[in-house]
């Protein structure tokens, strides 16, 4: 005792002496100092043999948020070389376990039920956007059957009606937008791309109706949606926010919108409608029960959102790759006039087949961009990490991160470089996954209750997840995203305005990442 106030008798005799406001100021410091001093000497002394190395941080709670929201593949980069494959952070104060690799992949995305949970994490953001009754706001047997739902309705015969739906689209686009009018001209990319994809995934899956309505009142009720997507608002996602309050109107008015459309369609039955509304208006669950239309309503409303930010960002990214390569965009426009003919005759759903080096620029596209760069999911009982000493309690979060393999040089030669000849089965920078492609024993399939999926295994490339999460729109993406860029091709040359072979860096302030704003490309008419 009589140390300790030997020492800190005159220290408090000083503090005693300062006015309220410094006496706050060198408390909080104080105060900071030992919570971190405490932080760190549990992060040295107190390991746990069992569970991943954590990222060494300074102060709890935080952890590393702000490093890994800064930019999240850099984070993984990063803290892989440091710690292995698999090693937590406290990400806004939860103990957040990343497991990057093929393996890591196979381990959360093919995770048991029993195991692993998507909902918990996601319900808080999703439902007050989507709406009651469906994907994260039901059990998952059921959002098993509402994408069977979905799939069902991309049928082969509803790809072969949307490509001149997305063809049209896109070319009255670029016909009436003032920023493409004349000859040349600079234009930020971004916002266009945006138009076009829910332009044309709101025409091909929603129909007509629907569609013309985005012209009006709809495209700013999507963006009050939006707004519920921040990622403050996996905290504040209750909270009575004005943007918030937004939401909830948007919620309310798009549903009614839907539901009106579908008691007017009831009232006048069609037979030969291939978009999803009149699919989802002929489903029944296993138990008998129709599709209610409240549910209908919601599904619509989750298909767009799950569609938009993922197919905009990549068809930006693909603009702006293409701006940094005019070769390669002139490579397209020849493989179109060589496999369709000089006259380019109007675009098929077979056309598309005929072009490998268009589907390679998705492919490529989606290996440096994917615009999921995490997914998350509760862990439910703890989990043994096979080949590792590690086991995941119950309280930490999974998170898997794809983009790490598919930029990984064991799996990509030159990993940064974007180059889609790479997918051709004989270029030098070839992976691997194109020259030994698994056998059908090796890649296994199953069915979550959606149809056959393969489990992806082993694979380091998976921009569209695994397992029963597995991404239903891949096939309606691919369309459309290749029919953008057919179109686009027929119609402009790209290159950046300063003519070099520069990227724009990316934006990783939202749940999607995409391209940092204004991306300006310089584009010129084809003659
Ligand atoms: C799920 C990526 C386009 C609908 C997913 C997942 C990924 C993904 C990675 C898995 C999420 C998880 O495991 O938590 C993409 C990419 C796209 C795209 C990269 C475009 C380039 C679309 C489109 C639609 C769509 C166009 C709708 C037509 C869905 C749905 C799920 C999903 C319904 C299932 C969610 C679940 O089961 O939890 N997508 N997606 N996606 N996606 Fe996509």
């Amino acid at each position: 005792m009589g140390f300790l106030q030997d020492v800190a008798g005159p220290s408090l005799e000083r503090f005693s002496q300062l006015g309220l406001a410094s006496q706050i100021v060198v408390g909080t410091a104080a105060f900071l100092a030992i919570t971190v001093f405490l932080n760190v000497m549990q992060q040295v002394l107190f390991k746990k043999p069992n569970e991943p190395p954590m990222v060494f941080h300074l102060f709890p709670l935080i952890g590393s948020t702000i490093t890994y929201g800064m930019d999240p593949p850099t984070f993984f980069d990063k803290n892989r070389k440091k710690y292995g494959d698999v090693f937590t952070f406290i990400l806004l104060g939860k103990k957040t376990t990343v497991y990057v690799g093929p393996k890591g992949n196979d381990f959360i995305l093919n995770g048991k039920i029993k195991d692993v949970c998507a909902e918990e994490i996601y319900t808080v953001l999703t439902t007050p956007v989507f709406g009651k009754d469906v994907v994260y706001d039901c059990p998952n047997s059921k959002l098993m059957e509402q994408k069977k739902f979905m799939k069902i309705a991309l049928t082969t015969e509803a790809f072969r009606s949307y490509v001149p739906i997305i063809s049209d689209e896109v070319t009255s686009y670029f016909k009436r937008t003032p920023d493409f009018k004349g000859q040349s001209g600079v234009v930020n990319i971004c916002p266009k791309m945006a138009q076009i994809t829910i332009f044309t995934a709101s025409h091909a899956l929603q129909g007509k109706d629907i569609r013309d309505q985005f012209d009006e009142k709809l495209a700013d009720l999507y963006h009050d949606l939006d707004m519920g997507f921040s990622p403050i608002n996996f905290m504040l996602h209750w909270a009575p926010l004005p943007w918030n309050n937004r939401r909830d109107h948007a919620q309310r008015t798009v549903a009614k919108i839907y539901m009106d459309t579908i008691k007017r369609r009831r009232a006048n039955p069609e037979t030969e409608a291939q978009d999803m509304m009149f699919h989802l208006m002929n489903s029944s669950y296993k138990n008998g029960v129709q599709v209610p239309d409240h549910e209908i309503s919601h599904m619509m409303i989750a298909l767009l959102m799950a569609g938009q930010h993922s197919s905009s960002s990549t068809s930006a990214w693909i603009m702006l790759r293409l701006a940094s390569r005019p070769d390669i965009m002139e490579d397209l426009y020849q493989e179109q006039i060589h496999a369709l003919g000089k006259d380019l005759p109007p675009l098929t759903y077979e056309d598309l087949a005929k072009l490998p080096l268009n589907q390679a620029i998705v492919k490529e596209t989606l290996r440096l961009h994917a615009p999921i760069h995490s997914i998350m999911r509760a862990v439910k009982s703890p989990m043994p990490v096979p080949g590792t000493k590690y086991v995941i309690p119950t309280d930490h979060v999974l998170l898997a991160a794809p983009g790490v393999s598919a930029t990984d040089s064991q799996y990509f030669p030159e990993p940064d470089l974007w180059e889609p000849h790479r997918w051709e089965p004989d270029h030098p920078l070839t992976p691997s996954i194109v020259r030994n492609p698994l056998n059908e024993e090796d890649d296994e399939k199953i069915d979550y209750g959606y149809g056959l999926v393969s489990k992806g295994a082993g694979s380091p490339y998976l921009p569209f997840g695994a397992g029963r999460h597995r991404c239903i729109g891949e096939q309606f993406a691919n369309v459309q995203l290749q029919t953008i860029v057919a179109e686009v091709v027929r119609l402009f040359k790209f290159r950046n305005v300063d003519g070099s072979d520069k990227v724009i860096g990316t934006d990783y302030a939202s749940l999607f990442s995409r391209p940092l704003e204004p991306a300006n490309i310089y584009w010129e008419r084809r003659n």
